[in-house]
């Protein structure tokens, strides 16, 4: 739990406040669609708690200590349980229920899970088979000069913004495992990845 972990946790709402505006509207499209158990992975300062419906069952998972102790504050829905872990934690299982999740909620988290594209995977042991995975993702601008500024930059840019990664195709490495119920793209910055996603079977 270094010094550089509660500096991250608290630039991050700040930093985040203008792209939030836009982002505000992707986030309560999908997360109002959440209905029975949630598992939502990294949960940063808890910007979504406010998203859920009154009825669900969150669970939310962070790893980072400063940024569980930001999104704590912010708990006020009394259905969403907070846990101080990653993806990878051996103790997320005992979380699942024994049919697995309804949702899976991924928000701005797959650019800098380190175990990538393994956590793909676990997203799909974690979800129930009639479960939903809702995605929100930056995605590597492929093909565009900002993409190329973003290979480029992305060496320093990584360990300066707490491993995010500006060059994965999420949208493209989750599609071997979901199939695209909904899905769009958008622009803004960088190109933006949103999707409502069920399990491609027998995987
Ligand atoms: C950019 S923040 C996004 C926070 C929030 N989901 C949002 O939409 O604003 C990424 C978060 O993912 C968390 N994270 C990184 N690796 C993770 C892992 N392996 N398992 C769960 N969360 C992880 C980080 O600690 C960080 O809080």
């Amino acid at each position: 739990m270094g010094w550089y972990q509660y500096v991250m946790a608290a630039a991050y709402d700040p930093f985040m406040r203008r792209l939030e505006k836009d982002l505000k509207h992707y986030r309560k499209k999908l997360l109002g669609m959440t209905r029975g158990r949630v598992l939502e992975v990294g949960a940063g300062t808890g910007v979504n708690f406010d998203f859920y419906p009154g009825e669900v069952e969150v669970m939310a998972i962070e790893p980072s200590r400063a940024m569980f102790r930001k999104a704590k504050k912010r708990l006020t829905h009394p259905n969403i349980r907070l846990y101080n872990m990653g993806l990878e934690d051996e103790h997320v299982n005992a979380l699942r229920p024994p049919e697995g999740f309804d949702f899976v909620v991924s928000m701005l988290v797959l650019c800098s899970v380190r175990e990538y594209p393994e956590a793909i995977a676990r997203y799909y042991k974690l979800l129930a088979d009639k479960g939903k995975l809702l995605v929100l993702e930056h995605i590597h601008a492929t093909g565009t000069a900002y993409g190329k500024f973003q290979q480029w930059v992305n060496p320093v840019w990584r360990p300066l913004a707490d491993g995010c990664n500006l060059t994965r195709r999420q949208d493209l490495d989750l599609k071997k495992y979901f199939r695209p119920v909904e899905e769009g793209y958008f622009r803004l910055g960088t190109d933006w990845y949103w999707a409502v996603m069920e399990k491609r079977p027998g995987l």
